[in-house]
């Protein structure tokens, strides 16, 4: 899948689009025909124990990448740039998101969005770097807005689709619409050529997105406006309790656990 792929679904099929952080999840997303896996900066919250995702580093995000990609063959699969890797310089900008296509194997780059992305997307895509746009709640900007619903005034939700346009007059290849209301995405939706994917964003986009932790109920909490359609937490808890009782009663490990060399018999 390339990012002209996903660009050509918009208002054809339902695009679905799921965060990775690890081979062996981007291998289920992979095997389950999911478009898009995303190595989201909320690998932060979800799996390296930040309390929000303005400490996640480029290696880390990198690294992530690396191994979604190891394990992918037909998703696309997107690095979300962290906080700080773009916005303030564009050349160390383009160094960062490069990194990710050329050490990572990442087919495209993830961008919280803004004023000072529009030219830097139109940059990224003419080197060939095909970004996907991020707006309404970007949570790398948490210590302004907060984590709430965004574009919920007329003013916001105007500024919310201006910069959607903009952002595709600038070659952005989709754009993520996060926690705003369904209308104002069904507006954006139908403005956009691009595909929008939402999340907390209603039914009408052209795509839909979750933190997988969530849908899988691996995390202790999700989001309102996401849904667990398993409970991995509860599988993981139950199996290591089981294992900690086998240990300590004793019986793990047996016999068909164990392995007796008779040439090393009289060495004690
Ligand atoms: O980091 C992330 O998981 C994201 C999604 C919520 C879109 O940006």
């Amino acid at each position: 899948m390339r990012a002209k792929d996903i660009r050509a679904k918009a208002g054809e099929e339902p695009i679905t689009m799921l965060t990775a952080y690890d081979a062996p999840t981007a291998r289920l997303i992979d095997e389950a025909g999911i478009d898009i896996a995303l190595v989201g900066d909320s690998v932060g919250n979800t799996r390296l124990g930040y309390d929000s995702t303005l400490p996640v580093t480029v290696d880390e995000i990198a690294s992530r990448t690396a191994a979604v990609a190891r394990a992918t063959q037909s998703a696309l699969v997107v690095a979300d740039m962290p906080f700080l890797s773009f916005g303030a310089d564009d050349g160390d900008a383009v160094e960062n998101c490069g990194r990710m296509l050329k050490e990572a194997d990442a087919d495209a780059i993830k961008l919280e969005c803004g004023p000072h992305t529009i030219e830097l997307t139109r940059t990224l895509t003419e080197l060939g770097i095909p970004v996907q746009a991020h707006l309404g709640l970007t949570p790398q900007r948490e210590n302004e807005t907060g984590l709430y619903r965004q574009g919920t005034d007329e003013r916001s939700a105007r500024r919310i689709l201006d910069l959607a346009r903009e952002h595709e007059d600038s070659g952005a290849f989709s754009l993520v619409l996060e926690h705003v209301p369904a209308n104002l995405a069904a507006s954006v939706t139908e403005a956009l050529s691009i595909p929008t994917i939402g999340i907390g964003a209603g039914p009408n986009c052209d795509g839909q997105v979750l933190v997988v932790d969530e849908v899988v109920g691996l995390s202790e909490r999700t989001a309102p406006f996401s849904k667990r359609f398993g409970d991995v937490r509860g599988e993981m808890a139950a199996a290591i309790d089981a294992y900690a009782d086998a240990v300590e009663s004793g019986e793990f490990p047996g016999e068909e656990h164990s392995h007796h060399e008779p040439d090393i018999e009289e060495l004690y």
